[in-house]
């Protein structure tokens, strides 16, 4: 992590991943805008470093950290230099992910799941250790997640109210056991694992936010819409400015009683 310290009179610390380019960068650069230190983080030491200095020529109100979000040792001595550095921290945007459009087996379906469902997941566990009442989570999920998605019987287990983290993770891993030995069709499966890890850190959400509820940290799921990245491509409809509006809104919500929801533009989304 760089060591710029002027960050004492920002109304707020915010930690964003896959913050190199894209709705990443775009959210650290309005979170910014809205008085917040925004600690960019990504997996390329060099890219990371760029985007900040492009965000902040002179470094006031950003830093940048090394994060790879589907390697545990990054998480934690990621956490280790939070809390050597920063202490507590108000914003987590777990932002980073990967697409699998066009391609549907065992290896893609293992490696869109770990990042984009285990790696927000496992982000969140190591920082919450520096939450406090009052700061917020936010998934960016995707449209391509609700729960129609998913067959009859499969909907039903990931919307049950009953649903445990452990019997989410089974879930999950059991996806990318039949992506692997081609019975995921058979057994209710999209053939997108992108649709299945984002319907599961939409699931993630809600389970997050019952369980940090007593501690008044807020958790919430968005869709950016449809945006023109790398990942989104050159046809979509929305800028990246318009797309990182909904993630903003949910970033700096501080109404509890919206926790634990799935929204585009701040407006309710079905699971
Ligand atoms: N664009 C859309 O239309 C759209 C729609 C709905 C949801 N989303 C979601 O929005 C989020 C951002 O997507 P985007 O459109 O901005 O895509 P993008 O431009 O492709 O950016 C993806 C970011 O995630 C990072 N990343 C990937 N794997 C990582 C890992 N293991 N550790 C750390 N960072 C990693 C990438 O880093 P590298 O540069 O190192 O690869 C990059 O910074 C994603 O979660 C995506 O699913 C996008």
């Amino acid at each position: 992590m760089n060591k710029n310290k002027q960050h004492k009179n920002s109304k707020g610390i915010a930690i964003v991943t896959g913050a190199n380019k894209g709705l990443g960068l775009e959210t650290c650069r309005q979170l910014k805008e809205s008085g917040m230190h925004v600690i960019l983080t990504g997996r390329d030491e060099a890219k990371v470093k760029e985007a900040a200095g492009r965000l902040s020529p002179g470094g006031t109100g950003v830093s940048w950290a090394v994060l790879d979000v589907q390697d545990t040792a990054s998480i934690s001595r990621f956490a280790g230099e939070v809390l050597e550095r920063w202490k507590g921290i108000d914003v987590l945007v777990n932002n980073a992910g990967v697409s699998d459009f066009g391609r549907f087996d065992g290896t893609a379906a293992e490696r869109t799941i770990e990042t984009n469902f285990f790696g927000p997941m496992h982000v969140t566990d190591a920082l919450l250790p520096f939450m406090h009442e009052g700061s917020r989570i936010v998934m960016v999920s995707s449209a391509m997640g609700q729960l129609s998605c998913l067959s009859g019987d499969l909907r039903r287990r990931f919307e049950s109210p009953g649903l445990t983290r452990d019997g989410l993770v089974d879930l999950m891993r059991s996806f990318v056991r039949s992506a692997g030995d081609g019975t995921s069709a058979r057994n209710g499966w999209p053939s997108s694992a992108y649709s299945v890890s984002k319907a599961g850190l939409n699931m993630l959400t809600r389970i997050l936010a019952k369980e940090l509820s007593p501690k008044g940290i807020i958790v919430n799921s968005v869709h950016p819409g449809w945006v023109r990245t790398d990942m989104g491509g050159q046809s979509a409809p929305l800028d990246v400015k318009a797309g990182a509006k909904s993630i903003v809104w949910a970033a700096l919500l501080r109404d509890r009683g919206r926790s634990g929801g799935f929204s585009h533009d701040g407006k309710p989304m079905q699971w």
